[in-house]
């Protein structure tokens, strides 16, 4: 099944400069065959004084400067307008979102207009995800991904980019490689627990003393799916007892 027409991404943000390594491994190749488009705009082409400024201090004080709504109304609108017909996601990057998981990412990966605002400093004047809320087009989705603090949504976005990407058809040369993987939806059944994948291994068989497990020598597929479903387990509750979930 083919994303139709395929999924275009706008991006926008003061560094541009962030976003060449999308031209890199899979998602070059994703760009190259078109499977999804991405635009990178740069913040301050919608600034207008003349510094070029895009932020200025909070009201209420406190520390930290606060993006200007001016710009980044300017910029997403301009967007928006390049896309007509189509329902628009804003996704806006913060430590105070919803959480990325691999549900997310999917669901992501078969919209058809995805824009990234990457804030910075204390981040974007809140009245931008009320304005864009109350459009009967929009969609805003405030994502984080993770519990941890970076210097602005760049990163988020790139994370989020890649998760999304290789999910579309057509992109990974192997889509099977999407069956088994951690957090897989596919491998999944409905209301199952989150199960991270087994582990790996490949030549040489014995390395530094250590010998693959026997098991995945002996060429007895059922067995092997057994013990890779118990390692699978197993992995995945050392992890759940160290995270506390
Ligand atoms: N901006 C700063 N920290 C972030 C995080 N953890 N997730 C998304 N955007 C962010």
């Amino acid at each position: 099944m083919m994303n139709n027409p395929p999924l275009h991404v706008d991006v926008i943000t003061i560094f541009p400069a962030y976003f060449e390594p999308l031209q890199l491994s899979l998602i070059g190749k994703a760009l190259d065959k078109s499977l999804v488009t991405i635009d990178i705009h740069d913040l301050r082409d919608q600034a207008t004084g003349v510094h070029k400024s895009v932020d200025d201090t909070p009201y209420g004080g406190g520390a930290g400067m606060v993006m200007s709504a001016v710009p980044w109304g300017a910029a997403i609108d301009q967007v928006i307008d390049a896309h007509p017909g189509v329902v628009h996601d804003l996704i806006v990057l913060t430590p105070a979102g919803e959480k990325l998981t691999q549900a997310k990412a999917h669901e992501f990966s078969t919209l058809s207009h995805l824009i990234f605002a990457c804030g910075r400093y204390e981040g974007i004047d809140h009245r931008v995800t009320e304005f864009y809320q109350s459009q009967p087009q929009v969609r805003v989705h405030e994502l984080s991904i993770g519990d941890y603090v970076l210097n602005g949504g760049e990163v988020a976005t790139l994370v989020t980019l890649e998760a999304l990407i290789r999910l579309i058809p057509g992109v990974l040369g192997n889509p099977e490689s999407l069956v088994e993987e951690s957090h897989s939806i596919a491998a999944s059944d409905e209301g199952a627990p989150d199960l991270l994948e087994y582990p790996n291994y490949t030549k040489p068989p014995e390395w530094r003393g250590l010998a693959v497990p026997e098991v995945l020598l002996s060429g007895n597929h059922a067995v092997i799916k057994g013990w890779r479903s118990q390692a699978a387990l197993t992995r995945s509750k050392k992890i759940a007892g160290q995270t506390g979930e």
